[in-house]
């Protein structure tokens, strides 16, 4: 019934017990429908999470709720004009939605619609994003009219089926072709008298992520997107890992990072991997890739799996994560629709 569900605003730094009790249980029966094998975070720190206001990106949050029962939540994000990537950016909006599977074919998905394009309207945003990986998702969004416009792959590679003395040979490799290239470890954040060149590298790499037909803006990476990335990884206890490849001239050609965090002892997260277009070639991606895996092993021996995310079209990644034996674990699409497209939300 249209109008039956009217989505309220959630304000996490005034947030009550109330709130957060029905929140965490909420959250609880996502985790359970859509990643029942990943456990979630502690309560504590997802609060400081939410809590946490970022200067870079800014979060709106709308709930549908009944009798004590969220049924539904709209995280929708931007970016701050604080951030250095705001002028190719501050057209596109993003939006996160769920409604619990029991809830679901009752118009609150729909619900959310007009609050996004108000959201939109005041912040001047021309374009929305959706992340989608269930089926009712797709159904929803093709529905909404938004337009697919990435693909990616959601890999794991289990632990137990590595094969370690290949990933040796790929390291011995790595180092004999580009004998005057060093490979260096960070464990933690990257020192800070690290952060300019390493910030400017990692910015070049991103850029050449494949984006397919996905309506993006830059990203810049800088000290101080650095340090903000930090504070939030410290907020849950998350370990951020970085192998890197640097050359005689002391450029950093490659680099991998990966994150860990005590709530998920079980699995590590892949985070970004590159080299730079003129270091391509010369084996550095495997390089670092191998070199990474066997300092987990060595550093979290309780590891089963680790996870990564990359684009369908991303040839060069995927074939160096298929050869170190990563398989496919799920899909995930991006879709895309502009304000002035949009009639479900008026
Ligand atoms: C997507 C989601 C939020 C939709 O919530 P919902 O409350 O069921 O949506 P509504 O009832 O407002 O649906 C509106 C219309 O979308 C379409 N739709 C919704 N779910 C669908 C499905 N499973 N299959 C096909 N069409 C669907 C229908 O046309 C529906 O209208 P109708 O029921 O009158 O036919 C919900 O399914 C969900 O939480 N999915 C998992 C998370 C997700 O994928 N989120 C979206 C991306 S961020």
């Amino acid at each position: 019934m249209v109008g039956e569900f009217v989505p309220s605003p959630v304000d996490p730094v005034d947030a009550g017990g109330e709130f957060w009790r029905r929140y965490h249980e909420f959250r609880r029966v996502r985790q359970k429908e859509t990643r029942p094998d990943e456990p979630v975070r502690d309560d504590a720190d997802e609060e400081a999470r939410m809590k946490r206001i970022s200067p870079f990106q800014g979060d709106d949050r709308y709930e549908v709720s009944r009798d004590g029962e969220m049924l539904g939540l709209l995280h929708a994000y931007y970016t701050k004009p604080e951030s250095p990537e705001y002028e190719s950016n501050k057209h596109l909006y993003d939006a996160d939605l769920f409604v619990r599977g029991a809830n679901r074919r009752r118009g609150i998905g729909s619900s959310f619609l007009p609050v996004l394009i108000d959201l939109m309207e005041r912040r001047n945003s021309t374009t929305v994003s959706f992340w989608v990986e269930e089926d009712a998702g797709h159904g929803f969004l093709k529905w909404v009219g938004a337009e697919v416009k990435l693909n990616e792959i959601e890999s794991r590679l289990i632990f137990s089926e590595i094969d370690w003395p290949e990933l040796e040979r790929w390291v011995e490799q790595g180092a004999r072709r580009s004998p005057q290239t060093r490979l260096e470890i960070i464990d933690g954040p990257v020192p800070e008298e690290e952060r300019e060149a390493f910030s400017a590298q990692m910015s070049v790499m991103l850029n050449t992520v494949p984006m397919e037909a996905l309506d993006h803006g830059d990203i810049v990476v800088t000290p101080d997107t650095m340090r903000d990335h930090y504070e939030r990884f410290d907020l849950s206890h998350e370990v951020p890992h970085t192998v890197l490849t640097r050359e005689a001239d002391g450029t950093i050609s490659g680099i991998t990072e990966v994150n860990w965090a005590p709530y998920r002892p079980a699995f590590i997260e892949q985070q970004f991997t590159g080299v730079r277009p003129d270091a391509r070639g010369r084996g550095l991606g495997k390089w670092i890739k191998a070199a990474m895996l066997l300092h987990i092993r060595d550093l979290y021996p309780a590891t089963e799996w680790i996870g990564t995310g990359n684009a369908g079209s991303n040839a060069p990644m995927l074939k160096i994560n298929r050869a170190l034996g990563f398989k496919q674990h799920r899909t995930g699409t991006a879709y895309q629709i502009t304000r002035a497209r949009s009639s479900r939300g008026r």
